[in-house]
Formats: structure tokens, sequence, C-alpha cells
């Protein structure tokens, strides 16, 4: 990878006074690990362009005593989660996954007016709206919400639904958008068996702590909802998601699509129709020239069909550290500059 970051042309070249934005990190596995070390190698060009440097204060774990990257200050490790609240920080990154723990960190962070920044389909499918809600009431003491982390991985379909696609005349989404299960397709096709490519996946990073949520299209479901969320303006906590997961023989599956000229990719949709908006997330065999089965390992391929601007498509990598990361350092780097107004 380049050791160096673009920003806006207007701050190349530029060395700015420093300001301090204080981290308070919780979750320091694949995704909270992978930011650490994209904060150690670019920490310097990023201050030197922006003028930021993101200190992290505090990072809440399950486990103080595991093993972790060089990156990472042993020393701001907490496993309490009121501990980890009590530190002064000016923006809370959540990359703990799961509902419950999460939803306590969120409702906190955003309740005192601090800026939140999250990876959490999971949460944001549950309680996307309340928290939303909770930010817009505490916006005057500084609170939002952002979570480019959360659909996509280094995708930017969140920033591109919630920002520069909102005049467009949205209708419909088509797009793969779980990384793990895509990984797992490609493997397959190549000719490895399912449990060996599943294996690989967990061991790259791509898979979410209780991988049947990616094989069974639960994790595609919380993301499609919270496009549709982003799109539709529907209610995610209440749309209800047609989801079925990997077929049980792939391998034959796999096979069966190869001998038809196909690719067979699990696909999320939505669509709104007559003011009615259906989502769904199941296998589908696809003509080999559909943008979707371009998608390989764990990237994913969002097609966005508009009203205006036809249809626009974004291609990368969906899941893994890196990717994630650096969806959250760009919202890190967002969420900065009001918190420096
Ligand atoms: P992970 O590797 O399992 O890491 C989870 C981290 O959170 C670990 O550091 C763990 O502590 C900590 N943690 C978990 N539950 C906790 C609790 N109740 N209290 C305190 N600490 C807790 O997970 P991940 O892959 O980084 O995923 C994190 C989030 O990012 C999830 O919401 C996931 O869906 C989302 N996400 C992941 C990816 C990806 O490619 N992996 C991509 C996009 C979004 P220990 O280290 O002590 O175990
Ligand atoms: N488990 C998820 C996936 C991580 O495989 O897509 C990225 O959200």
């Amino acid at each position: 990878m380049s050791s160096t970051f673009a920003f806006a042309p207007s701050d190349a070249g530029h060395t700015r006074p420093t300001d301090t934005i204080r981290i308070a990190l919780a979750g320091c596995g694949t995704v909270g690990g992978a930011l650490l070390d994209l904060l150690a190698r670019h920490g310097a060009p990023i201050e030197r362009r922006t003028g930021l440097r993101f200190e992290v204060v505090s990072i809440l774990v399950r486990d103080r005593e595991l093993p972790r990257s060089l990156h990472v200050p042993r020393e701001r490790l907490t496993d309490s989660v009121q501990e980890f609240l009590a530190v002064p920080a000016d923006i809370v990154v959540e990359a703990i996954g799961g509902v419950t723990t999460a939803a306590t960190i969120a409702r906190a962070t955003l309740a005192r007016g601090q800026r939140l920044v999250t990876a959490n389909k999971a949460l944001l499918r549950a309680e996307g709206p309340a928290l939303a809600a909770l930010a817009h009431g505490r916006a005057p003491l500084g609170a939002a919400i952002d979570f480019e982390a959360a659909v996509g991985g280094g995708v930017p379909i969140v920033r591109a639904l919630r920002e520069s696609l909102t005049g467009h005349g949205v209708s419909r989404i088509r797009s793969v958008l779980n990384g793990t299960t895509n990984y797992i397709l490609s493997r397959v096709e190549d000719g490895d068996d399912e449990a060996t490519a599943l294996r690989a996946a967990q061991r790259a990073g791509f898979a979410e702590a209780d991988p049947s949520r990616d094989l069974t299209g639960l994790d595609a479901a919380d993301k499609i909802a919270v496009l549709a969320w982003l799109a539709f303006g529907v209610d995610p906590t209440r749309l209800p998601v047609r989801t079925l997961g990997l077929p049980p023989d792939l391998a034959t599956a796999v096979r069966n699509a190869k001998a038809k000229g196909r690719v067979l990719r699990l696909v999320a949709e939505v669509e709104e129709r007559d003011g009615v908006v259906r989502a769904s997330v199941a296998p589908v065999l696809l003509d080999a020239n559909d943008p979707l089965a371009r998608a390989r390992d764990e990237e994913n391929v969002v097609v966005i069909e508009s009203e205006s601007a036809g249809a626009i498509t974004l291609h990368g990598r969906g899941a893994g550290g890196l990717a994630t990361a650096s969806a959250l350092l760009a919202d890190l780097l967002r969420a900065s500059a009001p918190v420096l107004a």
C-alpha cells in the first residue's frame, strides 16, 4: 500500500498548526486494530496536511491480556465500559460488534453531545433511527453519527446515499454486500471446499464473530436494510427482508451455475415501487456480464439505479480490517472539522 494519503487539493503541500482530536476506541479486533495500525502509519502525513493529530485516549476490549499489535498502547486498554466512557474524548469509535454493549456506548456518546463513528450494521439495523434522532436532538451540543464502515467496507456507499445521491430519485439498489460469502463463492469456483474457504475468510478477518450471520444472509440483510433507510427513508427496524443464505450443497450449485455459463452470487436488493419498499437477500444466478458477477473474493459491488443519473456502480473491498478502517478514518477526518469549529 502507498505510504501517503490523498487529501483535498487545497491541503497539498501545506503544513498546518496541529489540533489534537481525542479518540475513544471501543473494540481492538480486526477493524479497531487496523484503525490503530492505519493511524500509526499515516498519522504523521495526516497531521502535516490537515493539522489534525488523532490521539487514542482509551480502548475498550473484552480481554486486556490478549496479545495485540505493537501499535496498541496497552496502558490505554480497559475492559470496563464505565471506565471507557469516563475518559474525556472528542469522538467515540465503536467497533465491537453486537447490539447490547454497542448500543449502551452509542446512546451514552450521543446523549452527552459527542460524535459517534460506528462500523456496526447490526446496531444500525436495530437502533439506527433512534440513534439518529438522539444525535439530531443533541446536535447543538456537538452530537453526530457517522457509519461509512458499516456497509460496503471500503466502498463509499453510505456517504453516496446520504449526500451525493439524495436528489437523484433512487429507485432500486442491487448489490453484493457480504465479503465472506463472496470470498467462499470465489474459492469454491476455483475448486476449494466450502469449509476450507470459510476458515480462510475467518483468518483474513472478513467473517463476523458469529460467521452464521454471514452464511445465512443476516449480515447482508442488516446492510440492505440500512441502505433502504438511507435511500428511501424507511425504518430499518421494521423493514422485512426476505433472507436466504448460501445454498446447502454449494459445490454442486456453483458447478451447475458454471455449466450454464452463469455466476452464483448472494444478491441483496431493495426497490421502491408504487410507494412500497421491498428488500431481499438471496443466492441468484447472474449473467457473466452483470456487474454483480464481477465481485471477486471479499469484494462488494453496489449498483444504484436512479431516475436522473441512470445506473451508478461502486465496486471495491467490502470486508477486512484495512478496507474497513479506511472508511472509519474517512469518517474521523470528516467528523473532526466540527470538533474544531
Ligand atoms: P472482532 O475482530 O471480533 O473484534 C471485536 C473487538 O471488540 C475485540 O477487540 C473485542 O475484545 C471487543 N469486544 C467485543 N465485545 C465486547 C464487549 N462486550 N465489551 C468489550 N469489548 C468487546 O470484530 P471486527 O471484525 O473487528 O468487527 C467489529 C465491528 O465492525 C462489527 O460490528 C462488524 O460487523 C463490523 N465490521 C467488520 C468488518 C470486517 O471486515 N471485519 C467490516 C465492516 C464492519 P477482545 O479483543 O478482547 O476480544
Ligand atoms: N462479515 C462482513 C462481510 C464484514 O463478510 O461482509 C464486512 O461488513
